[in-house]
């Protein structure tokens, strides 16, 4: 089902135009790049959804990554059919009759080894396209997957958890958003990192110690800075006392003794951690404060409400949730989400593979 180049540019062509989020938001641009220059493999566990056939019709006719999705062939054909998209060139696999099938049951009884799954249950288990997907990446046979455009948060990190397992050094998974502002925004087109804005609800100062570390690691690669953490607060630098503050420079204090090498410090307010002018009266012996390109929220709401604030406020793209601490890549999509940004995650599971090699 390969094509020549001759036909994938003659399909490139009919395809619309990307949006404007390129030409707006430059590091989008530079990860779709970066991401054909790797010419990884993505696995779609919603093979059938017309976002996703979107998606993966724009990845392969710009050769950002090699696509499979799964499901069943039928119904991916028709619903292909029925959106316009052509499957030339994209990889198709049923969870029921894949060749390598026997090889993602193994692979599931060794992951869930320990939790006494049996045989019966893992040939049941796998026929579930999040956990084939997921089985796939561990099994090398597909890069990184990307779901969650029809499935929830809590199902696609379930099936990364348990099939995948952590990445060293991190306890548990969280996830960020990479947030590219606009030149013409106050923020003059500076690139952020937030987490968790997506999976732990009201993390611990130990759980925050996870998601810093993963973010530092995520930030780095996606940024191509070394990130400068902010650990935010209502509170800077002993402005104000409260329990909340409190956890807040706990897990600074935890950070500092765990992994020394990490530029971060806190607790700060929003305004103390970007904005200079602010930093240097609030916080004026801070390395962070004022530079900070990686924030850390206290809480899931907060960073749920202040990535879609930057978003719908500042005009701000919001590309995640980018899930961290696996072992290798399974990332999330909002439900929310267009095909571009399907592709922009897939780019972005793209580059994280290389660097989990
Ligand atoms: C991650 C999440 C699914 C875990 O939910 P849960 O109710 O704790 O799930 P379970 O207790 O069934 O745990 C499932 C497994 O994941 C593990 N686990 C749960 N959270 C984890 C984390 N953050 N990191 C690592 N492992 C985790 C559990 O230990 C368990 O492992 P096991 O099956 O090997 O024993 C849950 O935190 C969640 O849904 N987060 C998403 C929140 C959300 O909806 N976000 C969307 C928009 S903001």
């Amino acid at each position: 089902m390969i094509r020549n180049s001759a036909q994938l540019k003659h399909q490139r062509e009919r395809l619309a135009p990307p949006s404007n989020i390129l030409s707006s938001f430059p590091i989008i641009e530079r990860i779709r790049n970066r991401a054909k220059a790797l010419n990884k493999r993505v696995v779609f566990p919603e093979g059938t959804e017309p976002r996703t056939l979107r998606a993966a019709q724009r990845l392969v006719a710009d050769k950002i990554a090699k696509v499979t999705l799964l499901g069943p062939i039928d119904e991916i054909q028709s619903s292909a059919s029925a959106c316009k998209v052509e499957l030339d060139g994209i990889t198709l696999e049923d969870t029921f009759k894949a060749s390598f099938r026997d090889k993602i049951v193994c692979a599931a009884l060794a992951a869930r080894k320990e939790k006494g799954l049996t045989q019966s249950q893992a040939e049941e288990l796998v026929n579930e396209p999040l956990i084939f997907a997921a089985l796939m990446v561990h099994e090398g046979i597909a890069d990184g997957s990307v779901a969650g455009a029809d499935k929830s948060t809590a199902d696609v990190l379930k099936a990364g958890i348990q099939m995948i397992g952590m990445s060293k050094g991190i306890e548990f998974v969280s996830a960020c958003f990479l947030i590219a502002t606009p030149t013409d925004s106050p923020m003059k087109g500076r690139n952020f990192v937030f987490a968790d804005s997506g999976v732990i609800p009201d993390p611990s100062a130990e759980q925050l110690v996870s998601i810093c570390k993963a973010t530092a690691s995520t930030a780095r690669v996606l940024l191509v800075e070394e990130p400068k953490i902010a650990l935010l607060s209502f509170s800077t630098k002993g402005s104000a006392e409260h329990a909340r503050v409190d956890k807040m420079r706990r897990a600074l204090e935890l950070i500092k003794k765990e992994a020394p090498e990490l530029n971060v410090d806190g607790e700060l307010q929003l305004d103390a951690a970007i904005i200079s002018d602010v930093a240097a009266r609030k916080a004026p012996n801070s390395a962070v404060a004022g530079r900070a390109n990686v924030l850390i929220f206290p809480d899931l709401d907060s960073a749920n409400i202040g990535y879609k604030l930057a978003e719908r406020f500042g005009g701000a793209s919001a590309t995640g949730p980018i899930v961290q601490g696996l072992a290798k890549q399974a990332h999330d999509l909002s439900r929310g989400c267009e095909s571009d940004d399907i592709v922009n995650m897939a780019a972005i599971a793209a580059i994280l593979s290389a660097e989990t090699e």
